[in-house]
């Protein structure tokens, strides 16, 4: 009995702040929207700031005149807007659902017209994740193609994480693509059919997004993982972890020590399982119900074709 109540305890703390961003954030963009569509680049301005601070932060390092952006709230905001599962998830869950879901609803409709605007918006953070981890994504280079040194040093969890990290400097080219044609000025230049083709990708990038993150969650579930990943409803583990790895900049053999702290630790256990397994069946349900709505708006789209 005690060990249920403390499994749905955890479930609660891992699921609710994913839950919780993406209906504080859908609120917040409904809200504005009026005002996003009308004045995109102040917003572009507002969102890009936490990133441009990152970085400055990184160039000069975070003690002095940036030693502000770490403690109180700036550093709460911070902290959110590096960690995936704080603001970019979220966000890009919201940008998916979006295609997928009736634009007879109000909402949704709301949502739709400033879809180019978002994009652009989750840019930033998404940037931000990737020269955190590119590092990581490199070093998995030594893992699956050096001496195999480093594979054997891994452990079973090993091969999930850098997997999911050669996967996230794939998807970061992809990502690039998307994001520099969601800018109008690339979109003229492209013309509509190109450009058209051109976006056709996100899909592939969401099929990636859902590997990713299954990849990072099994890496845990297989080899305790070091909290690099808490699971899609949340991932908060991860979040000091980012933090550490960002002030880091260089992060060369980070995935292989990754692995081996895996394989010292054994396979994972308690707590560090259910967040994984929590992980899993979220992000299966999230991605799901997308794929779900996604064919069935099609399926329609298709039928109105017809009947004209
Ligand atoms: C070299 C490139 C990349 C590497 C090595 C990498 C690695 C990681 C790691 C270690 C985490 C868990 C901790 C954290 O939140 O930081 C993570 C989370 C995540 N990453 Fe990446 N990533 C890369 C690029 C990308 C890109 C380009 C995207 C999306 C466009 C992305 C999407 C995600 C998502 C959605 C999560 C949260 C997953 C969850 O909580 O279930 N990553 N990534």
């Amino acid at each position: 009995m005690v060990k249920l109540l403390l499994q749905f305890v955890t479930w609660l703390a891992e699921t609710l702040p994913l839950i919780t961003s993406l209906a504080t954030l859908t609120l917040i963009f409904i809200l504005l929207a009026k005002s996003i569509k009308k004045y995109p680049f102040v917003y572009y301005t507002i969102f890009a700031l936490p990133a441009l601070l990152f970085f400055a932060r990184s160039l000069f390092g975070g003690e002095g005149f940036f030693a502000f952006s770490r403690g109180g709230v700036i550093g709460q905001i911070m902290r959110e807007y590096v960690h995936f599962s704080g603001f970019s998830f979220p966000l890009l869950i919201i940008i998916m659902f979006v295609g997928a879901l009736p634009l007879s609803n109000p909402y949704v409709k709301r949502l739709m017209m400033i879809r180019k605007e978002l994009s652009i918006i989750s840019g930033f953070p998404i940037i931000v994740h990737i020269w955190v981890r590119w590092g990581m994504g490199m070093s998995t280079f030594e893992y699956f193609f050096g001496s195999g040194e480093a594979a054997v040093r891994g452990g079973a969890g090993a091969i999930y994480a850098n997997s999911a990290y050669l996967l996230g400097a794939a998807m970061s080219v992809l990502f690039l693509i998307l994001w520099i044609t969601s800018f109008d000025f690339v979109h003229r230049w492209l013309g509509g059919v190109r450009w058209k083709k051109v976006q056709w990708w996100s899909y592939v990038l969401y099929a990636m997004i859902f590997t990713h993150s299954i990849l990072l969650s099994v890496s845990r579930l297989v080899g305790g993982g070091r909290g690099g990943h808490g699971g899609g409803g949340g991932g908060r583990g991860g979040r000091e972890m980012a933090q550490q790895a960002g002030e880091a900049v260089s992060q060369a053999g980070e995935a292989i020590r990754h692995g081996a702290e895996m394989a010292s630790r054994g396979g994972g256990h308690g707590g560090s399982n259910i967040t994984a397994i929590i992980g899993i069946i979220s992000v299966c349900l999230i991605f799901g119900t997308y794929l779900f709505l996604r064919i069935r708006k099609a399926r329609k789209d298709a039928l109105k074709k017809a009947e004209k």
